[in-house]
């Protein structure tokens, strides 16, 4: 019996060996199914650590994405529903999704942008943020689109970074009923931007906003002008389609370049093993299409397949927790792609609020952004998939473009095991290796690292060539670094353990913990800071700080507001952090170097193992009977009460 179980294992890991060993020729023909204007020359040219995928080939994504479509049964069906918090709906046709992208690049090019310009989008989950990034890539420019959780500050640097010269933005965007004022921030972001010569600015309420004279103009007005065709620009394979910036180990984010037809090939190919989309699919994936999910499944890979997208504007839980329930229900979703940060909270309002609905279109449920907990992956297997729907836990990072490790419906479904995200997609060659870059014995722990190149991967950080050799490929020799730990079992399953560098996950979100303190310090009282993570039962994982106050300040609540205040104004809300914990030692190698591997043991209250490379051992015995008094007195207050309306930014991965 269990043989039998195991048989499509060893089925699929014979067809993935197979791509692996011979992957150009897998790859071109992968290829061969997103539309092409000149056929490639050659599959893949690389100089490692940079790849050129389907060199000499011809394309462009809004034509792959919407016009192939006109010719097809697919011309009048729905390309996008949108929703928001108060029910209000849009919906596009392909034929409609066109003309709007058509319009808008139209619009773009009488702004003077021009093939490879960089075109940044700072905008709430609305249809026009899907039209402006599809219109960008007609005409050949590059967009960067920045979450609208993040900050002035956040955005500006962005912006300063790609040296932009056209800005997409909203007046509002509408968050658990309030409005978010979007056009303010990016107001007072453009006081430091001084490249940015246009801002187009979406009406997505009748608020007042300001607008600055011969810099802003309206979307709808520069629409009326607008054209209903444009011919799409034919861009080379390796032309990029967008840079998406990204937390790493340094304060300074990380521009990740995606070009246009690695990308587009694989995640045609992934979405179609995954999610066994097809162009009848209903397909809704809850991230903000300000991070890669975002990008990958509400727009590319879905439209690329003909499928339907759903698009919905707010927090999971808003005006009831059982909208997402009634969305599922009213539009027949077939594919739900959700983080486990979210499935978590669900968890914690009870299943009432999913008995109330029909999910019976679901057919495949999918998670992303953190290991899933194998209890949270039973309750979604039964309450949302009705036991009835594989989970493909899916595994995979700004930097990969695409899926890399999940099970594969759409070839083989192999027996799923929760909390682990099976295997390797074919042709990615992932390892689980030691210290010296050597397979470790299954079971035992190791970083995760991928030992070929594959057609989503980045092509690296935008100006920044070395620090892209350095994170990711100095590590060990000759393979891609993740940043991650994980666990290959005895059948090749591949288990995620989390970050191995100083990367945070908090409710999925990725922030860097030198990002977080580098804000904390630019506060004028702090002196020095460390942020670790902690376990949080919603969020996966939370924010906690150590600060050292400067001479002449006194621990008291205040600070600790100002400092969350600093955060939330330098990063954005995402930034807030659980605990702040004032003191007057950091632990540190003789070298100076603070050790948070002490900090996060103390704060996760597990061994602080080896500290004979600290400077003072003080610190750890300070820091730790401050951290004892701190739970003592968490026990002594009242219990919170049951997880209510006001929950945190979630699921935006
Ligand atoms: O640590 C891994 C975690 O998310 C990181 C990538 O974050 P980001 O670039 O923001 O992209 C997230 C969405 C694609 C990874 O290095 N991660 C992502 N998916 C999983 C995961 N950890 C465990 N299981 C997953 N399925």
């Amino acid at each position: 019996m269990e043989k039998e179980k195991f048989y499509p294992v060893r089925r699929y890991i014979e067809l993935q060996k197979k791509a692996i060993s011979d992957s150009e020729s897998f790859w071109g023909k992968e290829a061969e199914e997103i539309p092409w204007f000149k056929r490639w020359d050659k599959v893949l040219v690389w100089k490692e650590p940079f790849a050129q995928w389907f060199v000499g080939g011809t394309l462009n994504a809004s034509y792959a994405c919407v016009d192939v479509h006109l010719h097809s049964w697919r011309k009048n069906k729905i390309a996008l529903y949108w929703e928001d918090e108060r029910g209000n709906t849009k919906s596009f046709s392909y034929t409609q999704l066109h003309r709007e992208v058509n319009r808008f690049a139209s619009v773009l090019k009488n702004l003077g942008v021009k093939k490879g310009d960089i075109v940044v989008l700072y905008s709430p989950m609305i249809p026009e943020l899907v039209i402006s990034m599809l219109a960008t890539a007609r005409i050949g420019a590059i967009h960067t689109v920045i979450f609208s959780g993040f900050s002035s500050q956040s955005l500006a640097d962005r912006i300063n970074d790609t040296g932009a010269k056209v800005l997409i933005t909203a007046d509002f965007g509408v968050r658990r009923g309030k409005l978010v004022a979007l056009k303010e921030i990016a107001d007072d972001a453009l006081n430091s931007t001084p490249t940015v010569k246009k801002v187009v600015l979406v009406r997505r309420t009748r608020e007042e906003v300001k607008m600055k004279e011969g810099r802003d103009c309206l979307y709808h007005e520069l629409m009326k002008d607008a054209e209903n065709y444009v011919e799409p620009e034919v861009v080379e394979s390796t032309h990029p389609l967008y840079i998406l910036y990204t937390s790493g180990t340094t304060g300074k984010p990380k521009g990740i370049v995606h070009s246009t037809g690695g990308y587009l090939v694989y995640n045609y190919a992934t979405y179609k093993w995954v999610f066994d989309i097809s162009d009848e699919s209903i397909y809704w994936c809850t991230a903000d299409v300000g991070w890669v999910t975002g990008h990958s499944s509400i727009v590319y890979a879905p439209l690329l397949h003909g499928a339907t997208i759903i698009m919905y504007e707010g927090v999971p839980d808003y005006p009831d927790p059982g909208k997402w329930w009634e969305i599922i229900e009213r539009y027949g979703v077939t594919i739900f792609y959700t983080s486990p940060t979210a499935v978590r909270m669900f968890i914690r309002y009870g299943e009432e609020w999913i008995k109330k609905h029909d999910l019976s279109s679901l057919k495949i449920l999918g998670s992303v952004g953190e290991s899933i907990n194998p209890e949270v992956w039973k309750w979604y297997y039964k309450h949302i998939g009705g036991e009835r729907c594989p989970i493909v836990d899916t595994w995979w990072q700004t930097e990969t473009g695409g899926i890399m490790i999940s099970p594969a419906p759409g070839i083989e479904l192999v027996p799923l095991k929760p909390g682990s995200a099976t295997l390797p997609l074919p042709g990615i060659d992932a390892e689980v290796v030691g210290d010296s870059g050597e397979p470790m014995t299954p079971g035992v722990k190791g970083y995760l690292v991928i030992r070929k190149p594959w057609p989503g991967m980045t092509n690296g950080i935008y100006k920044d060539p070395d620090r892209y050799k350095e994170v990711y490929w100095s590590r060990f020799k000759g393979m891609y670094y993740t940043g991650d730990y994980a666990i290959k079992d005895d059948e090749g399953y591949f288990w995620l353990l989390g970050r191995a560098d100083e990367v945070l996950k908090v409710a999925g979100h990725r922030l860097g913990t030198a990002e977080i303190e580098s804000a904390v310090i630019a506060t004028p009282f702090v002196a020095e800071a460390a942020v670790v993570g902690i376990p949080d039962p919603i969020k996966g994982e939370n924010i906690v700080v150590f600060a050292i106050l400067k001479e002449g300040h006194k621990p008291t609540d205040k600070l600790k507001k100002e400092i969350i205040g600093t955060l939330r104004k330098q990063i954005g809300p995402i930034a807030t952090p659980k605990e702040i914990h004032f003191v007057t030692k950091l632990p540190k190698t003789r070298s100076g170097k603070i050790m948070r591997r002490v900090l996060k043991a103390i704060v996760q209250d597990v061994a602080v193992g080896d500290v004979t490379t600290l400077e003072d051992e003080a610190s750890v015995e300070e820091i730790k009977a401050g951290y004892e008094e701190f739970k003592q007195m968490l026990k002594g207050k009242p219990k919170r009460k049951k997880v209510g309306k006001k929950q945190s930014r979630s699921n935006n991965n």
